[in-house]
């Protein structure tokens, strides 16, 4: 159940190729669609910031080819609102030849990444998440924990004074890589449980942006947002 080191790189490209100069995603506040985001974003419109942001994302069953791969996670910032600073925490996924396989990932500042590897996720894992990072202190903190086998894993970071703190997503992201492309894999449908944003404001339908990912003209997702939760569905 390990990840190839394609997968590997591809997170930390995605990554990279979010920092400023390099931008491939088309994200802006009234867009709708988006080269590798699904799901829900946040926007604090006026002054404060966000301070964490969690939920309860349950593992996907995974159908599809080999080498197809997506990560479904949480975050502060990571858009280009706020060019070099992210803090984010999900599952990333794939089909291995042996099989689906997922991994706990996190990543900060403008482009470095991490692994828990002693978290072992299988699907229909419910894995706890949770991003925090208040803007006025310079610590940051993230927590996984698989809520089926107690199993978790914390980060904390030195300085997040690249943050923002202005947006708070729950997203589905294809994974990119420069070539070839990791194509989406059907992830059927990924649940964002037990949404939770604080420090700024509480979380509502009526201020998100939704987005969803198309890819060569074909809308590849579908997703609803209710009040605590935000499913992304593959179509
Ligand atoms: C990422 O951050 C480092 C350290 O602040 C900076 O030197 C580098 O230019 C940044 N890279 C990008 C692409 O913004
Ligand atoms: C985006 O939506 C907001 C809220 O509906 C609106 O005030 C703003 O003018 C829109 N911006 C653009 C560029 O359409
Ligand atoms: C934001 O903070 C500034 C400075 O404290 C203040 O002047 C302004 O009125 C505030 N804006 C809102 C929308 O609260
Ligand atoms: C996980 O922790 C809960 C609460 O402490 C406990 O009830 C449960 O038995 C634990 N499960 C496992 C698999 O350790
Ligand atoms: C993190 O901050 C502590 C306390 O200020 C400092 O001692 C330590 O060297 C820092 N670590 C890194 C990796 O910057």
């Amino acid at each position: 159940m390990r990840f190839n080191s394609v997968i590997i790189s591809s997170f930390f490209a995605s990554a990279v190729l979010a920092a400023p100069g390099r931008e491939r995603r088309s994200w802006s506040a009234n867009t709708t669609l988006d080269s590798n985001w699904a799901g829900s974003i946040t926007t604090l419109e006026g002054n404060g910031t966000f301070g964490y942001v969690s939920s309860t994302v349950y593992a996907p069953d995974l159908s599809g080819q080999v080498g197809s791969s997506g990560v479904a996670l949480i975050g502060i910032d990571g858009t280009p609102a706020c060019l070099g600073g992210m803090l984010q925490l999900g599952v990333m996924f794939n089909i291995a030849v042996e099989g689906p396989s997922y991994l706990a990932a996190y990543r900060y500042g403008n482009e470095s990444e991490g692994f828990f590897t002693n978290v072992d996720i299988i699907a229909g894992d419910a894995i706890k998440l949770m991003v925090s990072a208040p803007v006025d202190a310079t610590l940051g903190f993230v927590m996984v924990k698989n809520l089926r086998n107690n199993q978790t894993a914390t980060q904390q970071f030195n300085s997040t004074e690249r943050l923002c703190g202005k947006t708070a997503e729950w997203i589905v992201e294809s994974l990119v890589i420069e070539d070839p492309k990791s194509p989406l894999v059907n992830f059927g449908t990924v649940t964002f449980a037990d949404v939770q944003v604080g420090g700024g404001k509480d979380f509502g339908p009526q201020t998100d942006s939704i987005l969803n990912i198309i890819e060569n003209g074909k809308v590849l997702t579908s997703v609803s947002v209710e009040d605590d939760s935000v499913l992304v569905k593959y179509l």
